[in-house]
């Protein structure tokens, strides 16, 4: 209710000055937009920036110069606010964001995988999909007022290509206009992208119990408070932005989410990053809030082990094969994606070979199984190498054959049942994949 009068004072106080001052654009911005969209209005009203009286122009103001700039009602404004904007009162924020892998998020535009979008899917798709999560790149349309052309707005990617040259949009994880800290501690805030068959960390983090625990304990997440430093302002549960960003007793909160992060699980096959010691380092001291060194050490004894298996089982050989296929001009049509292997190709590693790593590095097992490994060797076995051995090359069948007669991994395929099981209850069987527990 403070909060209520004293925004009130605010708007009261710069709409008694434009009474005054007809020729002050800045505080009829307010006044209009109140009637011309309450809905937004309010959004701000109630926002930590009208409390302290940071007002409409603030944002959009911008200059003559600028490539989106427009007259509107007698003051030079832009629609768009971009990290540089809010910059000028948030520096250090701006310049993390700016230094992220979120921000490069839309150098994908050009990538091989916005080719597949383009010719397997269509434009509408590639807008609508791709450039709503990781940003488009931005343009305004010839012969108007720099107005932004229908193409690539409305637009919040991660890593949006702006006008200004600054990379991102703040509103990707703080929504406008309430632009709250506490809504983007919540999972949520993350929800709109890192979710799906690629990338499924939402339902990763609702299966564990992580999630159960946050989603049980909501209440008492203390998510509306100022400060927010795990283990003392709240302990129920991590959220997404505890693990990647949040305040811990000893780290500060950052904004670039590769501050905490090993491991790539992208690519084909997953590389550790460079000074991931320190990474992995950064993310354990907010996993000591809650754990033991113990436990810590185990879950990442676990998760290295999970990705070396992944690696070397079977994301080496499948893009040894696929090199080969490719290198021998084996494929039946000349464009990149109009082959069937290719798709098994991309599944493999993309989809079900990511989930897999996905669960492993943030506690879902059903993602690092059933979702992940189980749909890895189904496609590995039954898809992928009948596909490659259908070009009846004798290279790449050679090197199917002896992987799978020499490799210990692989050579389960011509073990009898009972032999198998002898050696699961000896360990035998289990020594095959030490390896992937050492450094
Ligand atoms: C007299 C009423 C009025 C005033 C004063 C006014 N606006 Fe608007 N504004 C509107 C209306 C109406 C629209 C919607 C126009 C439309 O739908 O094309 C609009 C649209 C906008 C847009 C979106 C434009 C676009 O095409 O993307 C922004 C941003 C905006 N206003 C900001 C401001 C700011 C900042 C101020 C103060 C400098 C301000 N407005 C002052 C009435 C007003
Ligand atoms: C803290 C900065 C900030 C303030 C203050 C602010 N805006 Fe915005 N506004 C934004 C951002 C960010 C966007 C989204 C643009 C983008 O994606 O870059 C936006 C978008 C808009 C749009 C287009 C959105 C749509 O859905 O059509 C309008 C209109 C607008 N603002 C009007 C206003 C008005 C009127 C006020 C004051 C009541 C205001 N803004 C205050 C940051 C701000
Ligand atoms: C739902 C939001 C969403 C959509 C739609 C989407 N992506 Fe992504 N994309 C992501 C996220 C999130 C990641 C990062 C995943 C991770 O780190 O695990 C990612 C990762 C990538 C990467 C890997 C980048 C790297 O640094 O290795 C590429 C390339 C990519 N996406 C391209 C595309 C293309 C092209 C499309 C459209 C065909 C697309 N994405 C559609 C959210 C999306
Ligand atoms: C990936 C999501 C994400 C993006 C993108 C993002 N933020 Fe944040 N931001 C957060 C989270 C989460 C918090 C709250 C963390 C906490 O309180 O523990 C936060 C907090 C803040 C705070 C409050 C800081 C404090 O010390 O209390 C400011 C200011 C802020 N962000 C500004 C920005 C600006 C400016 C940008 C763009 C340059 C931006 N944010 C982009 C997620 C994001
Ligand atoms: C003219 C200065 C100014 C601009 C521009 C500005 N802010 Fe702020 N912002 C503030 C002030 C002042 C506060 C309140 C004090 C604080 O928390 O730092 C604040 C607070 C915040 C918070 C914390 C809100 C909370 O829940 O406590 C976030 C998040 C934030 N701003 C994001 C943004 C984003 C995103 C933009 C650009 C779209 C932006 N700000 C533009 C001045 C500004
Ligand atoms: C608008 C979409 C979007 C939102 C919202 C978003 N991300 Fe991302 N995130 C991406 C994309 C796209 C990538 C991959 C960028 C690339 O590789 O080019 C990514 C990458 C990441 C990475 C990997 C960073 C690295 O350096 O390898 C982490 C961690 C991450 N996001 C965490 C978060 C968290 C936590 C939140 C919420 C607080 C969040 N993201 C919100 C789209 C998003
Ligand atoms: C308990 C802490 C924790 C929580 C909660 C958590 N993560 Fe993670 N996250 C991790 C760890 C640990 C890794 C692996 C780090 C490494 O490789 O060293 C990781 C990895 C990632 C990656 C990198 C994936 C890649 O492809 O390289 C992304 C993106 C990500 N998390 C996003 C999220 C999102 C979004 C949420 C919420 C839905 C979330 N995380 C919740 C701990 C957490
Ligand atoms: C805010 C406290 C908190 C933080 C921070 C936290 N956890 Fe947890 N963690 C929990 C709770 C609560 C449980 C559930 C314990 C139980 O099983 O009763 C849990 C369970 C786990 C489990 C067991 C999963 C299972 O299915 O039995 C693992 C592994 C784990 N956490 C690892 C981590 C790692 C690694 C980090 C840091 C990246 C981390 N946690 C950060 C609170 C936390």
């Amino acid at each position: 209710m403070i909060r209520y009068y004293i925004s009130l004072l605010i708007v009261s106080a710069c709409c008694s000055a434009t009474l005054a001052d007809q020729n002050d654009p800045a505080g009829q911005c307010m006044v209009c937009h109140k009637e011309q969209s309450a809905g937004l209005y309010n959004q701000w009203f109630s926002s930590a920036h009208a409390l302290h009286n940071v007002t409409c122009i603030d944002c959009h103001g911008a200059e003559k110069k600028d490539a989106d700039a427009f007259e509107h009602y007698g003051a030079t404004i832009a629609t768009l606010v971009t990290p540089r904007d809010c910059g000028i009162c948030h520096p250090k924020e701006m310049e993390q964001v700016g230094g992220s892998h979120h921000a490069r998020a839309g150098e994908i535009l050009d990538s091989n995988d916005a080719y597949m979008a383009h010719v397997a899917g269509g434009q509408p798709v590639a807008i609508q999909g791709c450039e709503s999560c990781h940003g488009a790149k931005m343009i305004t349309i010839k012969n108007s007022d720099n107005r932004l052309a229908a193409e690539t707005w409305p637009n919040s990617g991660i890593g949006r290509i702006n006008p200004d040259g600054s990379l991102g949009a703040c509103n990707a994880c703080h929504t406008r206009h309430a632009f709250s800290k506490s809504q983007a501690r919540q999972p949520e805030a993350c929800s709109k992208c890192h979710l799906g068959p690629d990338h499924p960390q939402k339902e990763v983090y609702e299966e564990s119990k992580h999630g159960n625990a946050y989603y049980t304990h909501i209440d008492a997440m203390n998510l509306k408070a100022d400060r927010w430093i795990v283990g003392e302002d709240y302990y129920e549960a991590p959220t997404c932005a505890t693990c990647h960003m949040s305040a811990t007793t000893t780290q500060s909160l950052t904004h670039d989410v590769g501050d905490r992060i090993s491991w790539t699980l992208r690519p084909i096959v997953s590389e550790k990053l460079a000074n991931a010691g320190q990474k992995r380092a950064n993310m354990q001291d907010v996993c000591r809030t809650c754990h033991s060194k113990t436990f810590i050490d185990g879950h990442y004894y676990q998760y290295d082990a999970t990705v070396k298996l992944y690696n070397e089982k079977f994301a080496k050989p499948a893009l040894a094969i696929m090199k080969m296929i490719e290198n021998k001009k084996l494929l039946e049509n000349p464009a990149s994606f109009s082959n069937k292997v290719e798709w098994t190709f991309w599944e493999l590693w993309h989809h079900e070979g990511r989930r897999a790593r996905h669960g492993a590095s943030m506690m879902g097992p059903d993602y690092t199984w059933w979702h992940g490994i189980y749909e890895v060797a189904q496609h590995f076995y039954f898809k992928y190498l009948p596909e490659a051995l259908n070009y009846q090359d004798p290279e790449v069948t050679a090197y199917i054959d002896n992987l799978l007669t020499n490799d210990p991994m692989h050579a389960w395929l011509h073990g009898s049942t009972e032999d198998l099981k002898k050696k699961i209850k000896s360990g035998e069987m289990q020594k095959i994949y030490r390896q992937m527990f050492e450094d």
